[in-house]
């Protein structure tokens, strides 16, 4: 349970979650949005990994966080890799760990890392289960074992994923970081969404019958302020003392500022029927999406084998991978795929260091960690004003979630 629970992280300007209240039930709970909206950030603090600014998190009961990132091992894998009991040999077995694996953990691949942090994860058997991105990097079949191991979970179960199927397959409920904070819903991803959809569309159509009322309202305030100032003007400039030059101003401004008698009350009155639709539309907000394309302003390269590999052979973990001759085209589009620890990334790895250095290459790694982070930010700060400018345009145009980082996050549920 979290009551008015409020972080920033040091150095940050904005807070991550701002004024947050929630309570998680017995059973899965999937949490829902954008990317940066705060998700990963929640289930740290559910677990007591990180302190919350203020408010407060239940105390008292065990709890453990399967992370999302896979590069630091997790505390207790020396534990479960020298454990011999029924539940971690059985774990092993269904999310197929090998003995020897806990001992190389930084050899792995991130998908039998992420096996590992699952497994030694459930193995503690806490009250509180944060898994973040349990199935990134997982292969089909281990998704499916990971599944089955995590129906068996009894206790408070918090599961943030971009996975459908998964949210669908485990979860009763789901709550979602929204504009307006965080909303909890009944169901698995696709209820839950046919719900949000429901919802949204509901706001959209008030807010269009409450922007038609409050443009009906304008115009009638409009008629009889011109109707009143021209009614008034015919009655009292009837007589005006020739000598009182300032008479029809005055009479002018009575009727502007609404003092004049009943008609004053009911434009006071229309006023306030103005500000009441105000706000009605102001409260049936619905953000503007962005989740549109991204476009690489990319030619194919001028020539046509971009990669010619020779048949060969390469190390790959404790064994080699063969592969046939291959050639790169400079318009292909190929995908690698393979099991969980099979060589995809030692392949392309290998293949990388092939390449032509002439060639513009870009390299998006499967997990971006702490070094890659800084060198990130410093090739950043390293380009000129302009080019700075292009970059961050883009960030721009990726979806919703990195422009609401000024937007506060409070919710009650
Ligand atoms: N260690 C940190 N230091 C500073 N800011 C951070 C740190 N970790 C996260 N943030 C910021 O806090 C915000 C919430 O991040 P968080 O990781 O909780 O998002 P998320 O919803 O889990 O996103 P994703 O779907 O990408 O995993 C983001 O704007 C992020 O940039
Ligand atoms: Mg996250």
């Amino acid at each position: 349970m979290l009551n008015d629970v409020t972080y920033t992280y040091p150095g940050s300007i904005d807070p991550a979650l701002s004024h947050v209240t929630l309570s998680f039930p017995a059973g899965w709970t999937g949490l829902l949005g954008d990317n940066g909206c705060g998700k990963s950030t929640l289930g740290r603090i559910a677990v007591g990994a990180l302190t919350p600014d203020a408010g407060t998190v239940t105390a008292g009961l065990v709890s453990a966080l399967c992370a999302q990132e896979t590069e630091i091992s997790p505390d207790n894998l020396t534990d479960f890799a020298l454990a011999w009991d029924r539940d971690a040999r059985e774990l092993r077995e269904a999310l197929g760990i090998e003995d020897d694996m806990a001992w190389r953990y930084d050899e792995l691949s991130h998908g039998e890392r992420k096996k590992l942090q699952v497994a030694a994860a459930l193995w503690t058997h806490p009250d509180v289960l944060v898994l973040d991105e349990p199935t990134n990097h997982l292969d089909a079949p281990s998704v499916r074992t990971l599944t089955e191991a995590l129906k068996t979970y009894r206790g408070i179960g918090i599961l943030i994923s971009h996975d459908r199927d998964l949210l669908d397959a485990l979860v009763g409920r789901c709550v979602s970081f929204e504009d307006g904070g965080l909303r909890m819903r009944e169901g698995g991803y696709t209820r839950a969404h046919a719900a949000w959809e429901h919802d949204r569309a509901a706001t959209m159509a008030e807010r269009g019958r409450a922007k038609g009322e409050l443009a009906r309202l304008s115009a009638e305030r409009a008629r009889r302020t011109d109707l009143a100032a021209r009614s008034d003007a015919r009655r009292s400039k009837r007589h005006p003392d020739p000598a009182d030059h300032s008479a029809a101003e005055r009479i002018n401004l009575a009727i502007y500022s609404g003092q004049d008698g009943a008609r004053g009350r009911l434009s006071t009155q229309l006023d306030s029927r103005i500000a009441a639709v105000e706000g009605r539309v102001a409260a049936a907000r619905v953000s503007k999406r962005y989740d549109g394309d991204l476009w690489l302003d990319a030619e194919p390269a001028r020539r046509r084998v971009l990669i010619r590999l020779p048949e060969g052979e390469i190390l790959c973990g404790e064994g080699t991978l063969a592969f046939p001759e291959l050639f790169v085209g400079n318009t292909d589009h190929i995908a690698l795929v393979g099991a969980n620890g099979a060589g995809k990334s030692t392949f392309l790895a290998h293949m990388r260091c092939l390449i032509d250095p002439d060639l513009p290459v870009i390299d998006l790694p499967q997990e971006i960690d702490a070094p890659a982070r800084r060198q990130v930010l410093e090739r950043v700060r390293g380009l000129s004003t302009a080019e700075r400018g292009k970059v961050l345009s883009t960030v721009a145009q990726l979806p919703a979630s990195i422009r609401q980082r000024g937007s506060s996050r409070r919710s009650v549920l």
